[in-house]
């Protein structure tokens, strides 16, 4: 049992206890509460009474300075959750969250960050060649661009985020990480950035952003050199018996030959589960145009 159902059961009773979502998502000095609201079920506990959970936790985290409830699903283009209250502790949303001996700064209410990526920023930055030019379509704060510019040799980083406080926080973070040097930071829509100035320049793109992935395949083509590889996330539904990892790879390989390109080599693995039988898998394929 996880500590948020310890302290609702010690708190609340049992019955409560069951209902609650166990899982407590720390950033940096900020620990975020999840309410069941958010898979769309009846939330047992008041605002009231998540204070007093709350209050608890930071006792059990001496770390922790902050405590928030998430009351929405992360939504809309910039990803970010409409609505969090704050239950404990200084009421303040900006952190410094470190991941693979780099630094974020981050806050929580006004950018999309998940620690749950952290295991993906570093597999692909193991995947970067020494000379590597890349673009990454969707970066948020930078967490992928600047964890690739510190672990690998690679050459140059183009990191293009649209929400102005994404890429404000990703400058600031670049400049934290000493990587003035490698990521070039673009504000806007990855599909005007690359058409008007990442034609033909990447070896490697990568699309964290499951609901435009598909859709803006083409701009990553266009970003690409004539061979590459490309790193599309995508959510997959999978049925009893199907292979989650199969469906991933048949759709971005249909859109890929849609848009006349030849996939080389293909992978995929499973980054997490999002819903019953729901899926985000990342698919790795090499591609030439
Ligand atoms: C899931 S988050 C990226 C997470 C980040 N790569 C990480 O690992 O922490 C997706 C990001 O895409 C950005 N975004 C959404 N639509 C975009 C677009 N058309 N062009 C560029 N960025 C976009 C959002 O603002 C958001 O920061």
């Amino acid at each position: 049992m996880g500590v948020v159902r310890e302290i609702v059961r010690k708190l609340f009773g049992e019955s409560a206890a069951r209902k609650v979502w166990d899982r407590l998502e720390i950033i940096g000095d900020i620990a975020i509460l999840k309410s069941p609201r958010l898979a769309g079920m009846n939330d047992p506990l008041s605002i009231n009474d998540y204070k007093a959970v709350a209050e608890e936790i930071m006792k059990v985290h001496k770390n922790v300075r902050s405590v928030w409830l998430a009351l929405a699903p992360t939504s809309g283009n910039y990803r970010v959750r409409e609505k969090y209250v704050h239950l404990a502790g200084e009421k303040r949303s900006e952190t410094i969250y470190k991941e693979h001996g780099c630094k974020f700064k981050v806050d929580i209410t006004k950018v999309f960050l998940t620690p749950r990526l952290s295991y993906e920023h570093l597999r692909v930055a193991k995947l970067v060649k020494e000379g590597e030019e890349v673009v990454n379509m969707f970066a948020g704060v930078g967490t992928f661009s600047i964890i690739i510019a510190c672990k690998s040799n690679v050459r140059l980083v183009h990191s293009i985020d649209i929400n102005p406080y994404a890429w404000k926080l990703m400058v600031e973070n670049i400049k934290i990480n000493k990587v003035e040097d490698k990521v070039i930071p673009y504000l806007g829509d990855a599909a005007e950035v690359i058409k008007s100035k990442l034609v033909n320049v990447a070896s490697r793109v990568l699309m964290p952003l499951p609901e435009l992935a598909i859709e803006y395949l083409e701009y990553a083509l266009l970003a690409l050199r004539e061979k590459g590889f490309i790193h599309v996330y995508i959510h997959v539904k999978a049925l009893k018996g199907e292979d989650p990892l199969k469906n991933a790879i048949d759709i971005v390989e249909s859109k890929v030959k849609e848009l006349g390109a030849k996939v080389l080599t293909n992978s995929a693995r499973i980054v997490r589960l999002v819903g019953p039988r729901l899926y985000q898998v990342v698919v790795d394929i090499e591609v030439k145009k």
